[in-house]
């Protein structure tokens, strides 16, 4: 397998990393850079559990070549908390309790980071378009719409 040397920018840090032609861009963040918050979820672009940002849009990284990514800024949800603590959406979705096992929100967070960043105060219509490629099997969609409304007001 031919494989490519790659630069990107990952949660703010420059990155180097050889990457087989094939691999994923999920792949290559959990396995190459250790970064496990994005998850595998279905491999196949359906459930959204691997939403990364790349170049300020949400992309599902299960369905992104590493290769593609070559120059790209990605963030994860590791991106999303630093020095300050975390990001308000995560304080509000812990208040809420928008999240049970845990799987999507990493994914989801990312859609709704990506969506406040460009229309700081959605209606509910928008919310609920910006997470329609994150499904959650155990929270039943109300309390996530909350956390992101909460953080929303939080500004
Ligand atoms: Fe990428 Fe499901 S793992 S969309
Ligand atoms: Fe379990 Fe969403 S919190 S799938």
């Amino acid at each position: 397998m031919t494989t490519h040397k790659i630069a990107l920018t990952v949660n703010g840090i420059q990155e180097q990393v050889e990457v087989p032609s094939n691999m994923t861009l999920l792949t290559m963040l959990r396995e190459r850079l250790g970064l496990t918050g994005a998850k595998n979820g279905c491999a196949a672009g359906e459930c959204g559990a691997c939403t990364v940002m790349m170049n300020g849009e949400p992309v599902n990284s299960c369905l992104v070549l590493a290769v593609e990514a070559e120059g790209a800024e990605i963030v994860t949800v590791e991106g999303l908390s630093n020095e300050n603590g975390l990001d308000g959406l995560q304080e509000a979705m812990i208040e809420v309790t928008g999240t049970q096992c845990g799987f999507c929100p990493p994914g989801g967070l990312i859609s709704a980071r990506a969506l406040l960043d460009r229309n700081p105060s959605p209606s509910e219509d928008e919310i609920k378009d910006a997470l329609r490629g994150n499904l959650c099997r155990c929270t039943g969609y109300v309390r996530i719409l909350e956390s992101v409304k909460q953080a929303a007001k939080g500004g």
